[in-house]
This record gives C-alpha cells, structure tokens and sequence, in this order.
C-alpha cells in the first residue's frame, strides 16, 4: 500500500496488521490493527510523525521509497509500537532529528539505543515551522506512558493524537465510516490502556478542548474527519457518572457458584438494574474492561479453590484494581466446600477501588432457600444504592 493523501501535503503511511490477536501479551485484538504514521511535507521542511511497529517496518520503508528527505521524525510516544522504527528510519535520512518531550528522551535511548544527539525535545505548546506548515506539540502525559504529547497542524486543524483517541481496527478505510464500529473498539482501547489515568486525562481533555480541531488522526485505527462525537465519548467516559450497571464476572467448579450468578442476575434485572455477566473461563477480558467503564457496581463471583478465591476470579479482581474503574459499590458471591479465605484474601486485591462493600453472600455447598433470599436481598441493595446515586 502506497501512502494515502489526507490533505495538501499531509500523508497517512503506515502499516495495517490484519492478523495480530494479542497486544503487549495481554490485550486482545478481535480485529487486528494499524500502524499509522504521517507524514507533512512543508515547503521547507518534511516530518514524520511516528513510525510503525518493527514487525511491519518493510511496508513503511517501502512507502517512504519516493520521500527524498525527512528532518524531522516527531516520536510522539515511546511506546515500540510506534517507535520501533526510527532506527531504520534515522540511518536513511541522515541528518534527520527525533523531536520528543523530555520525558521522552530517555525512554528513546533507553528502549531503543537512539543517539543523544540526534534527539531534540520540545516544550509543552512549543512550535516548530516547516515552512508553510506549523507543528504545535502538546504535552499530554500518561496517554498512557508518562511521555506522550500529541501534534497539532496549525493551517490544517488536524489533531495528531497517537493512542490517545485510538482504535485496534485493521481496515483499508482511511477514514471513519462505520462509527459504531470505531465507538466500541476505541472505548475497549481507552478501557484497556487509559481508564486506570482517568484523572490525568482528564487535564488533557481541558487542554485541547479550546482547539479547533477539524481532523484527528491517531496511530491505531481510522482517522476521524467528523471528530465531535468522540470527543464527547471521551468526555462520557473520563467525565460521566457510572451507569445503573453491574458487571459480573465469574468462575464456576461444579455450578454452585453459578447458581448464585444466575440467581443474583435475575434479581436484579427484576430490581431494574442491567447486568453485564462474563464467564471467566470463556472471557475476552476486553470485553469486561469495557464494561467496567461504566459499571456502577462490580461483583465478583468465585467458589473457594485450595483455600482461597479461583485463580480466575483472582485474576479479574487483579485486573480491575490495575485499570481503576469508576466503580462505587463492590460484593463478592459464591460457594465452598469446607472452609477458607476468598472473602479476605479477594477484598484484599482491590486497594485502589474506592468503593463501598456491601456485604458478600457466601454458602457451603448448593445454594439454599437462606442464601437465594440473601442474593435477593444483595440486589435490592443495590438497586436502592443505584437509585441514591441517581445512576441511569
Ligand atoms: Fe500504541 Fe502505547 O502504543
């Protein structure tokens, strides 16, 4: 694929990874990715901003094959995926400089053993004029390293956001043509890799929200022409109140434990509250860190496994106090067979949720009358804490 023209003298090029299912060996990829550099070749001066990943760095040498010169590669997060490549970029244009924050510079060197003196840094709104094109670059840490800026092109309001705004979609659509599409796999990218920053975020979404920003053009996923509405999607999520939600998730041994999920679910569907299940052994864990974005409350179900939670369910509780959802209320339900420390030793995993507990419902066993009544009586609870809070 040869570089595709976004404006006058603005350029994708990139990479499309049609087949990669699993992101830093954790996050999974239903429907692959891209790679998207940009290339803006101003009346004096050419940059690139961001490269591709190392495993796709042949589809951008070729790409860059009729580009006669490069002064500036733009390293706008240090992140491989997009960083990888300035090495290979850097030894056929020499002469070339990679313009980062400060922050930036000693990851570059650090991950990737780039030269000192080939980096330039740039302050937080600091300019850079390639002649009839003006590069403004915008500090915009924890999106979602410590180092990330993003670029904007002054004469072409288009915003340059990397992850920030981004989507795992492999497409040959440059553009955004399916938004409900992009709208799911752009908030399973911020679930995954940007909600446990939410307060942070939420300054960069201050910063920019004076820019007129007509285009943004990330490093994953299509290039949105019509932005408004995710940037309203971002503010639901950074900025929103929780949702009348419970994500459930949980592990079963011999179906004690579910029993209590399905009875728990219906209740509180009949109390008015949505519930979003995943079967842990069967879960894509995108899915659920998705849902906890606007999970008003989580309840994790486990039996009890040689004396403590299933190692699944330790998982999930792991995983949702790494990504800090907006999460209010917290229970645990579930069965065991002579005794141990789920409760504890689950309530002890999730320090970073600020949440209140409402109390666990355990049974040894099958699920009895008294402990169906207690699952009833857990949803009504929440249902009644949802209504106080006003969650829709
Ligand atoms: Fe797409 Fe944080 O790298």
């Amino acid at each position: 694929m040869q570089k595709r023209k976004i404006t006058e003298k603005v350029y994708w090029l990139g990479a499309v990874d049609w087949d990669r299912r699993l992101f830093d060996s954790l996050i999974p990829l239903p429907d692959g990715t891209t790679y998207n550099a940009y290339l803006i070749a101003g009346r004096d001066k050419t940059a690139l901003l961001d490269t591709v990943d190392p495993a796709m760095v042949d589809s951008l040498m070729a790409q860059l094959e009729g580009v006669p010169k490069i002064d500036f590669i733009v390293s706008q997060h240090a992140e491989q995926d997009h960083s990888g490549t300035i090495p290979l970029v850097l030894q056929k244009y020499h002469g070339a400089k990679v313009v980062c924050t400060p922050k930036a510079k000693g990851m570059l060197v650090d991950l990737l053993k780039l030269p000192e003196d080939l980096i330039v840094t740039v302050a937080d709104g600091e300019t850079l004029s390639l002649g009839d094109k003006t590069l403004r670059f915008i500090h915009t840490p924890w999106v979602h390293w410590p180092e990330t800026m993003v670029t904007y092109l002054e004469e072409d309001r288009i915003l340059f956001s990397c992850d920030f705004y981004g989507s795992h979609i492999a497409t040959t659509d440059l553009f955004v043509t399916d938004q409900g599409r992009v709208h799911e796999a752009a908030k399973r990218y911020f679930a995954e890799i940007m909600m446990p920053f939410r307060n942070v975020i939420e300054k960069n979404i201050e910063k920019l929200k004076d820019l007129p920003i007509q285009t943004i053009a990330p490093s994953h996923g299509q290039i949105y022409d019509r932005p408004s509405w995710i940037l309203a999607a971002y503010r639901e999520w950074v900025l929103g109140p929780p949702r009348n939600l419970v994500v459930l998730p949980y592990v079963s041994m011999h179906a004690s434990t579910r029993q209590m999920v399905d009875h728990l679910l219906a209740a509180l569907v009949d109390n008015g509250v949505r519930v979003e299940p995943f079967n842990l052994v069967v879960t894509d864990i995108g899915k659920l860190a998705m849902a906890l974005v606007d999970a008003a409350t989580l309840v994790v179900g486990t039996p009890t496994v040689l004396a403590g939670p299933h190692p699944l369910a330790a998982y999930a509780a792991f995983l949702a106090n790494a990504l800090r959802p907006r999460v209010k209320f917290l229970s645990i339900v579930g069965s065991y067979g002579w005794g141990g420390r789920t409760v504890e030793t689950l309530a002890g995993m999730i320090p970073n949720l600020k949440v209140e507990v409402l109390t666990p419902v355990v049974c040894k066993g099958l699920p009895q009358a008294e402990t169906l009544a207690a699952l009833r009586a857990l949803a009504a609870t929440i249902a009644a804490k949802h209504r106080e809070q006003g969650f829709v």
